[in-house]
């Protein structure tokens, strides 16, 4: 009995794989390898394959005792969706589609999907909780949300059983030191700031400063990766054990502003960070903080990596001695 995890070469989907092998799972992953990395694949049984591809899918799940599904094979970048939305439903909505389908024929009910706080959009509301209006400002956040709609009406009519996991800002690396953080096209805030520590950016630039917050700078919340794959870990075993569908935040309810991360990670790594001022980034809520509380109790998340201090410092061991990332891209244009 496997569990089967699509995307699993990426960032969250290596972590999660790594702690499923931590506990005895047998793991079988799909992954197209377009922004996933082999390297960062630790175990389990690698089929390198695209889920547009529907026999593909059907290989896997013929050639595998798979029992349940962790789902995070996606596109995610928010920048890339609003360019080229298309791609985006195409990638994140018709693949879950095909997935959908194999799971209904090998009749694997447990899904657990992996959704983002991009399906919020702008919200006033602070911390939010899942019942808060979903009004997506892009369409990656949105493709996310047609998924959610999409596995709600399945569940109903009892296909399947989901939990979908709306991460805040995922961040850190695996203790171990092994995997971390590598997007080929880096937009997030964390490694970019490692990135200008190391000397590899020249400089952080800041997307505004006239945000109505403290110093003027957008809030998030960042949540520990490890985290992250643990709250994964429990989602499969609630919908093993009670088979309840549902849809859970997962953030560390605290905010950082923009300016404090980076004083945050001179701190950490002893460097002085230049910053310059620049204008606001298109579709960028001033605060988003997760109200976790309903992982906390339904699903007993219990995060051991909230201090921020902690997040940076395992992301910047990872990010410091893997200055080239997984540096294995070459491996794929042979
Ligand atoms: N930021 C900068 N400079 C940079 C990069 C980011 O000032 O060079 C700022 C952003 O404007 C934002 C904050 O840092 O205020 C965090 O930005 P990230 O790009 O790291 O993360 P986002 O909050 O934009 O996005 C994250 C996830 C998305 C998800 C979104 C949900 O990465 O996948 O949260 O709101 F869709």
């Amino acid at each position: 009995m496997a569990v089967l995890v699509t995307g699993g070469a990426g960032y969250i989907g290596s972590h999660i794989v790594l702690s499923l092998l931590e506990k005895g799972e047998d793991v079988v992953i799909i992954d197209n390898l377009s922004r996933g990395h082999k390297k960062a694949v630790k175990g389990g049984i690698l089929y390198v394959g695209d889920l547009a591809d529907k026999t593909f899918i059907r290989k896997v799940f013929a050639e595998n005792d798979i029992e349940s599904v962790i789902h995070l094979a996606a596109y995610s970048q928010v920048e890339e969706s609003s360019e080229q939305p298309i791609k985006y439903y195409i990638n994140n909505v018709k693949t879950t589609i095909n997935l959908l389908e194999a799971m209904k024929d090998y009749g694997v009910k447990s899904l657990v999907f992996s959704s983002t706080a991009a399906v919020y959009g702008q919200t006033n509301e602070v911390p939010i909780r899942e019942t808060a209006v979903t009004n997506p400002v892009n369409p990656y956040g949105e493709s996310k949300l047609v998924v959610e709609r999409m596995l709600k009406w399945a569940s109903v009519s009892n296909d399947i059983n989901y939990i979908s996991l709306r991460y805040f800002n995922a961040a850190g690396a695996h203790d171990s030191g092994e995997i971390g953080e590598d997007h080929e096209v880096e937009s997030h805030l964390i490694p970019i700031i490692l990135m200008a520590a190391m000397g590899q950016r020249e400089k952080v630039v800041i997307y505004g400063e006239d945000y109505d917050t403290e110093d003027g700078t957008c809030i998030r919340d960042y949540v520990h990766v490890m985290d992250l794959s643990k709250a994964h870990i429990l989602a499969l075993n609630r919908l093993r054990n009670t088979g309840k569908s549902g849809i859970y935040n997962l953030g560390s309810g605290k905010g950082y502003s923009v300016k404090q991360i980076v004083k945050t990670v001179e701190r950490v790594t002893g460097i002085n960070v230049p910053v310059e001022s620049g204008g606001r980034r298109a579709g960028d809520a001033a605060v988003l903080i997760a109200s976790s509380e309903k992982a906390k109790k339904e699903l007993n998340w219990q995060p051991e990596h909230e201090s921020i201090e902690r997040i940076i410092r395992d992301a910047w061991r990872w990010h410091s001695n893997n200055a080239k990332g997984y540096n294995d891209k070459y491996i794929y244009l042979i």
